[in-house]
């Protein structure tokens, strides 16, 4: 069977300014620091390399690997770090960049692992929020790019069983 259209949801103009526009509020917001970015592959890839040129203060870049055990559609809430930092993020102001938070359960193990590596500061930052399938309490997202329904989208990182990562835009199969 063909597949079906695919339904765009952000075109890349729509992602790129607000991209822009939290760019501009990170720096403001760490004005006088050095931040270190820890863009969370593989999903991430796209947003924090866009989001990281949108920010004007000094920067250190770093990537985690992670990855969700049987992740076809849904994320089972086990995660497993795949890549982990070479250096130590002790004393540093940390921001997490996320393709997309949707149960929570990934970003709150993640906050919960790197806090214990007493990083100064650390906040969360994700492109997208599906608000309403969070299954974790007290999740704090310091930046939010669009919050978005119940859909499972693709593109701009995001992947459909592996593929279509790289599609500028963000889209969905509608049902
Ligand atoms: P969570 O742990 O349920 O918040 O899921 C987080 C991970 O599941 C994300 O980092 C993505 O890898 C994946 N994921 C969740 N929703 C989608 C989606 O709509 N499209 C593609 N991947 C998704
Ligand atoms: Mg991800």
């Amino acid at each position: 069977m063909p597949k079906k259209t695919l339904e765009t949801l952000f075109t890349e103009e729509r992602i790129q300014q607000r991209v822009q526009d939290l760019g501009e509020l990170i720096t403001q917001d760490y004005r006088g620091k050095e931040l270190t970015i820890l863009i969370i592959l593989k999903g991430g890839f796209l947003f924090g390399a866009d989001l990281c040129r949108a920010i004007t203060i000094p920067t250190y870049i770093e990537f985690l690997g992670v990855s969700s055990y049987g992740h076809e559609e849904k994320s089972t809430g086990i995660v497993q770090i795949t890549q982990d930092l070479k250096y130590s993020i002790a004393g540093q102001d940390v921001l997490i960049v996320e393709d997309i938070v949707d149960t929570g359960r990934t970003m709150a193990y993640l906050l919960a692992n790197l806090k214990t590596r007493k990083p100064r500061s650390i906040q969360a930052c994700t492109l997208l929020n599906k608000e309403s399938k969070r299954c974790v309490d007290g999740l704090e997202l310091a930046y939010t790019g669009f919050e978005i329904e119940d859909h499972f989208v693709i593109g701009y990182g995001l992947d459909d069983k592996g593929q279509d990562r790289n599609l500028p835009y963000i889209g969905y199969y509608p049902s």
